[in-house]
């Protein structure tokens, strides 16, 4: 389940060569997608193999995991924002491909409830993309969120709040509640990565390396996932046994 590279690098590398594929072998293959840090050098290298290589993207559709509430999709830190960013815009994808959820929807609630619903109407994620927050969180889902939760809003706790006001020049621009994918869907997708990388996130691996399936480490739930990968850089492994 966990495997360690060299570097970042070494992992977007390997990663993104595993979605050229899978998107070769499943044109009509639906990607769950992640934000953060992490998944910078990621999407860069993805970038670069999908100039090369030239996939078919026409008939990919893509569902992102989480989105703040109260960003509009115009603001530098909204996950739209970073999607069209650092990815969508340069593989021209259409937004018909692309699912995010409003987090400037007036109806949250029913927006969380046609989100898992979009996903299932579709047919279901072929493969989620993770990345973890220092508190174990996946998605947004943070320490005691159900197992069998579906797309819901949640209140983001104080450690993801330090964690991501890192991000906004102004900390009270940090908004406190999101609109998260649940773990049930996350769990319901055939195929899933979760990469983590960099010293500060080598607490957390160590914890999810030793803990059972148990809510208050939301990763943790992964380990009822019969295809799961866990990908680390040496930094972030550097406390496991
Ligand atoms: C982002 C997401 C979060 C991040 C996590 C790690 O879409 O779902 O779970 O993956 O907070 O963020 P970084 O990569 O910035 O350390």
């Amino acid at each position: 389940m966990f495997f360690v590279f060299s570097s970042p690098a070494a992992i977007a590398d390997h990663l993104s060569q595993h979605l050229v594929e899978l998107i070769r072998n499943k044109p009509d293959c639906r990607l769950g997608l992640a934000t953060g840090s992490t998944m910078e050098p990621v999407y860069a290298r993805l970038l670069q193999r999908m100039q090369k290589d030239a996939p078919d993207l026409s008939r990919l559709t893509t569902f992102n995991l989480d989105e703040y509430i109260g960003l509009p999709a115009s603001h530098p830190q909204s996950y739209n924002y970073y999607m069209h960013h650092h990815l969508f815009d340069r593989l021209g994808l259409d937004d018909s491909q692309i699912h995010l959820p409003d987090g400037m929807s007036s109806d949250p609630d029913h927006e969380c409830r046609n989100y898992s619903a979009a996903i299932a109407s579709a047919g279901g994620l072929d493969f989620q993309l993770l990345g973890v927050g220092t508190n174990g969180h996946i998605g947004f889902n943070e320490p005691d969120t159900p197992f069998d939760s579906l797309t819901h809003v949640i209140e983001l706790s104080e450690n993801t709040r330090l964690d991501n006001s890192r991000f906004f020049d102004n900390t009270d621009e940090m908004p406190t509640h999101a609109i998260t994918m649940g773990i049930k869907d996350i769990l319901d997708a055939r195929e899933i990565v979760l990469v983590a990388t960099g010293e500060h996130k080598a607490d957390v691996m160590n914890l999810l390396y030793r803990t059972p399936a148990d809510p208050k480490m939301p990763a943790s739930a992964l380990k009822l996932h019969p295809n799961v990968r866990i990908y680390l850089d040496a930094a972030a492994a550097s406390r496991l046994p």
